[in-house]
């Protein structure tokens, strides 16, 4: 809840009023961003067809990061658009200072759009003495003055659960899954590739109307290191298509590749929602049987990276459009019907 200024159905200014989260319009839709991602941001100001936010965003010699809104934010309905990617730390700090500066600045609702919520792998208490980072993150958003979270694709549903203010969470799936439709995999299988990826790998085989696998990955220590061990189901002769929800070493990506040649498949595309590529990722995509890997802009691909199997879709429409319902008060979920 939040106090604000908003427009009845009839039009008429409603001045100060005790605003819920079912609220209509609020007065004017402003978009700002940090560091990490701004072209996305600019790409989403483009759709919604509004000038991007002005805001100084920067570290002083002594590290401290500050911001400074650079216009009037009073009563309007504020998005701050803010991937949690490298350098995670200082992206998370820069979208909890601006978040707070906009809450000082008497902002009537805000949003923060984290296209990619970093920390989400640290989302249970799995091993004895560890943090659960993600509701962490979750707890800091909400301290710091969030009304609302919009994302797309966190690592479990469930850290939707650990916020008390309402999250909008989308799905890149529809975006990447129309691009592989649109180029006509020959005898194609889906192919998950561990098992809590499952879910979402389903709903891509419906989608291409095509048949599931499942890759039983195993994860060894905290170090980063995956081991993919079998394939269940029939992927011989076919055309291999993974799904999940980031990259970050490519260790998962590139064994469940290395295992899918290994049992006979012609070909093997993959798609990602994330783009972590860490350390040696991108060399070792390119140095494995995969064709092409597509993934989307909800983190920045840096040049260097880009080899030519990697191809980068905008999530720009799909979070344009969410911000323009979410500020009208209209149904999201309609979205992806
Ligand atoms: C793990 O549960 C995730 O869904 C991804 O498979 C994982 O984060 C990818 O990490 P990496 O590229 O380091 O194997």
């Amino acid at each position: 809840m939040c106090i604000g200024r908003a427009r009845s159905e009839a039009g008429e200014e409603r001045q100060d009023q005790v605003i819920g989260d079912d609220m209509g319009a609020f007065d004017e839709l402003k978009v700002f961003c940090g560091n990490a991602n701004p072209k996305l941001a600019q790409s989403v100001c483009d759709y919604l067809n509004i000038p991007i936010g002005k805001a100084d965003v920067f570290k002083f010699s002594n590290d401290n990061t500050f911001v400074r809104i650079l216009e009037n934010i009073r009563q309007r309905d504020v998005f701050i658009i803010q991937s949690t990617c490298t350098p995670v730390n200082d992206n998370l700090m820069e979208l909890l200072i601006l978040i707070d500066a906009a809450k000082r600045a008497s902002a009537g609702r805000i949003t923060a759009v984290v296209p990619y919520y970093g920390y989400g792998r640290t989302d249970k208490k799995d091993q004895p003495r560890v943090p659960i980072t993600a509701r962490l993150v979750a707890d800091l958003l909400t301290a710091a003055g969030a009304n609302r979270l919009l994302t797309i694709d966190l690592h479990a549903g469930q850290i939707q659960g650990f916020f008390n203010i309402p999250v909008d969470e989308l799905t890149a799936l529809t975006t990447l899954g129309r691009y592989f439709q649109d180029k006509g995999l020959d005898d194609p299988v889906v192919v998950a590739v561990d098992t809590g990826i499952t879910k979402r790998a389903r709903d891509m085989a419906e989608q291409l109307q095509c048949p599931l696998a499942i890759i039983e990955k195993r994860r060894i220590g905290n170090d980063d290191h995956a081991e993919s061990l079998n394939v269940i189901g029939d992927v011989e002769g076919m055309t291999a298509l993974t799904f999940d929800d980031e990259v970050s070493t490519g260790g998962s990506l590139t064994s469940a590749a290395w295992a899918l040649a290994e049992r006979g498949v012609k070909e093997v595309y993959a798609c990602v929602t994330h783009p972590i590529l860490s350390n040696q990722a991108a060399s070792r995509v390119a140095e494995s049987p995969l064709t092409e890997l597509v993934v989307t802009d909800t983190i920045p691909v840096p040049e260097n990276k880009r080899n030519g199997k990697i191809n980068v879709l905008s999530v720009a429409p799909l979070l344009g459009e969410a911000i323009r319902r979410i500020h009208e008060g209209q149904s999201v979920g309609e979205m992806f019907k």
